[in-house]
Parts: structure tokens; C-alpha cells; sequence
């Protein structure tokens, strides 16, 4: 059958996107075949058309979506035809209105959760969980650094912390998005374009610093990041935003204060799938009972790939984006 699928030919540019035909099978013994009711827009797609993270070309783009099964492989005992199902990360390729993927990641939805918003949380929601739940454990009285709080993974992060009672304080880049933070459960707002982050962070811990910071920025952010933290701090460097972290001289961390450091992904918090349906299941047990509720404050028809990846490079965006097919 045929489908609609966003490819790139070379990396670069949003541009380089292109909404194409492409030849969609049936699924192999593991695999099952999606038809996206939505797909979710994530930064990580935007390393994967620029080159940041390379893929061999032609490629799709995109790590995200929900769906309807239309047809499962042989092996398949968890999922049926018919069944409504979401995915975080996957073979990439979910910018299509069709797709066949191993079923591996795939999850079956509560009742109770629409496409658009399934779409717009697997991936960043299930990212808050492994951070918060895994690669530190937070317990309930700590105070907390995360950066670009005002995103698609920072307003789940801010509800999130909320939920348990952490104190989280969140970078923004505009009074707007301070707003939508604080909004969101965040305890206190730095507006990083304008003040310095890392004296703020001090002052609103009364000099104690943090024991744990979540970056999602980058290069930008490193190295005050690492001045924010407590002597024998975590620092979680998730992701690139600004940027990629490069040529780091270890000594960095002996130098301010025996601090640790994890550049984490989701994929290796995913495996085995037991441990992924178990993230899953505390994440939709918070939505289910109103703790978090997933903002999806941009949609872009598929065809408009290029204009959804310019605007969340250029910071534009708030929350979630979706890409409806
Ligand atoms: N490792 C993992 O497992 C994993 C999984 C999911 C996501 N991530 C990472 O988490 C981060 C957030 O992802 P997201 O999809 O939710 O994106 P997002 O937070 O909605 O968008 C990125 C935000 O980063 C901030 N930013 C700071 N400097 C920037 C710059 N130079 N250019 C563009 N943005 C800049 C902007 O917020 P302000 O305007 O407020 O600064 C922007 O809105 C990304 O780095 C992503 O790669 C990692």
C-alpha cells in the first residue's frame, strides 16, 4: 500500500524535508502496522535532519506517534488489529501517516487518553519518568535545576516535580514561558536570557546549590550548570538544544566539587519492555488522576514538517507539537 512519509535526501535544513510516497508492507513476524492518528514533534528530530545524530539517506524523521493497529505479525501476542497503541522512540521514520515498526515499544492506551495528546507525551513524558524516577530518584524534599522548563519535556517535568512534591526551578527565555512554568507546578522561574542563572540558583537555595540538574540545553548551559550543583552532585545532561557538549576535561568535575555526570537516553531506560510498560503505567496513572495534563500548544499538518522544525529550533514553541496526518 502506498503511504505519505516526510523524507530527507541529504541532511541540513528544515528544508531538506519533503513529504514523498513511499511503499508500506505488510509487518514481518515482530513488527506491527500503524495508522497515525498523530505524531509527536521532538527536538532529537531535529539532530536527526540536521546530521547532529546521522542516518543513512534517503531517511524519514521523527521518533514519535499514535495510532490504530491495522495489522500485527505472527509473534505479536500483546497487541491486536484494531487496538489503539502510542510509541516513544522507535526505528525513526514516524513522520508518516502509515508505518510498519517492530512491536516491541509499542504500548496499547488507557481509554481515557486521545491520540494527540498519546502522541505528544510518549516520548517526553517517558523521559521525565527515567529522570526523575531512575537516573536520580527523586524523593520529595529536594530542589532541583531544570532547564527550558517551559518545553514539551519541561511542562511535564514542571508537573511532574509538582507531583511529588519537589521544588523545581525552571530556565526560560521569556516572561511568557516563566509564566506558563510556574503555571505548570514549577517553584521558581530564571529567565536565563537576562539573569545570571547560576548566582539566581544560589540565591534561592541559600547558597546550598543543588543536588541534581536536568539539561536538556547543552553547550549554552554546561558549565554553569555544573556551578549550580551541590559538592558531589548529579549532573544529567540529557540534551543539545543549543548544542552539543564536547572536548570536556574530567578534571572539570574534580575541579567543582567530586560531581558526577550521566549523558543518559531513553532507549537504554526502555529495555526490557517490562521495565518500559512499567514507566508507562506510572505516567498514565499521573494523567489519569489529573496530575499531569499534556499541553499540545502547536499542530501542524504533516505536509508542514518544515515549518514545525523551524519553529521549535527557533524557540517559538511552548509544550508539545503534533504533527496530524
Ligand atoms: N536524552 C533523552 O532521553 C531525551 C529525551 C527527550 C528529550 N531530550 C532532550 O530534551 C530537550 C528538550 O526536548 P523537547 O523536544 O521537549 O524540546 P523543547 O524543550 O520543547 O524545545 C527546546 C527548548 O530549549 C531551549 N533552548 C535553549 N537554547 C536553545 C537554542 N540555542 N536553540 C533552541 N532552543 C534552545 C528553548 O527554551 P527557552 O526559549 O525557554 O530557552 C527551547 O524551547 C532537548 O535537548 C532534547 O534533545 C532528551
Amino acid at each position: 500500500m502506498k503511504a505519505k512519509a516526510i523524507q530527507i535526501q541529504q541532511h541540513g535544513g528544515p528544508e531538506e524535508m519533503k513529504l514523498v510516497e513511499v511503499e508500506v508492507g505488510d509487518p514481518g513476524p515482530d513488527e506491527v502496522r500503524i495508522r497515525h492518528h498523530a505524531i509527536g514533534i521532538n527536538f532529537i528530530d531535529i539532530y536527526y535532519r540536521s546530521g547532529l545524530y546521522p542516518l543513512p539517506l534517503p531517511h524519514g524523521i521523527g521518533s514519535e506517534g499514535a495510532g490504530v493497529i491495522e495489522a500485527a505479525g505472527s509473534n505479536v501476542k500483546f497487541l491486536k488489529e484494531g487496538d489503539r497503541v502510542a510509541y516513544p522512540q522507535s526505528p525513526v521514520g514516524s513522520y508518516a501517516d502509515v508505518r510498519v515498526m517492530p512491536a516491541a515499544t509499542v504500548l496499547r492506551l488507557p481509554a481515557n487518553l486521545g491520540f494527540e495528546q498519546a502522541a505528544a507525551m510518549m516520548l517526553k513524558g517517558l523521559t521525565v519518568q527515567y529522570l526523575f524516577r531512575q537516573t536520580y530518584r527523586l524523593q520529595g524534599n529536594e530542589t532541583i535545576l531544570f532547564h527550558a522548563a517551559a518545553g514539551g519535556v519541561g511542562l511535564i517535568a514542571c508537573q511532574w516535580a509538582r507531583a511529588l512534591g519537589v521544588k523545581l526551578i525552571g530556565t526560560v527565555s521569556s516572561p511568557e514561558k516563566a509564566a506558563l512554568a510556574k503555571k505548570h507546578g514549577a517553584w521558581e522561574t530564571i529567565d536565563y536570557s537576562k539573569e545570571n542563572f547560576v548566582e539566581r540558583v544560589k540565591q534561592l537555595t541559600g547558597g546550598a546549590r543543588v543536588p541534581v540538574v536536568y539539561d536538556g540545553v547543552g553547550k549554552d548551559t554546561w558549565e554553569g550548570s555544573l556551578d549550580c550543583l551541590q559538592p558531589r552532585g548529579l549532573m544529567v545532561s540529557f540534551g543539545n538544544a543549543s548544542g552539543p557538549v564536547t572536548g570536556v576535561n574530567l578534571g572539570i568535575l574534580a575541579a567543582k566539587g567530586s560531581l558526577y555526570l550521566t549523558r543518559p537516553t531513553l532507549g537504554t531506560y526502555s529495555v526490557p519492555r517490562k521495565r518500559l510498560e512499567e514507566s508507562a503505567a506510572e505516567m498514565f496513572d499521573l494523567i489519569g488522576r489529573g496530575k499531569i495534563k499534556i499541553e499540545i500548544d502547536q499542530r501542524y499538518p504533516l505536509a508542514e514538517a518544515t515549518r514545525a522544525h523551524a519553529e521549535l529550533a527557533s524557540r517559538k514553541t511552548t509544550g508539545s507539537s503534533v504533527l496530524l496526518p
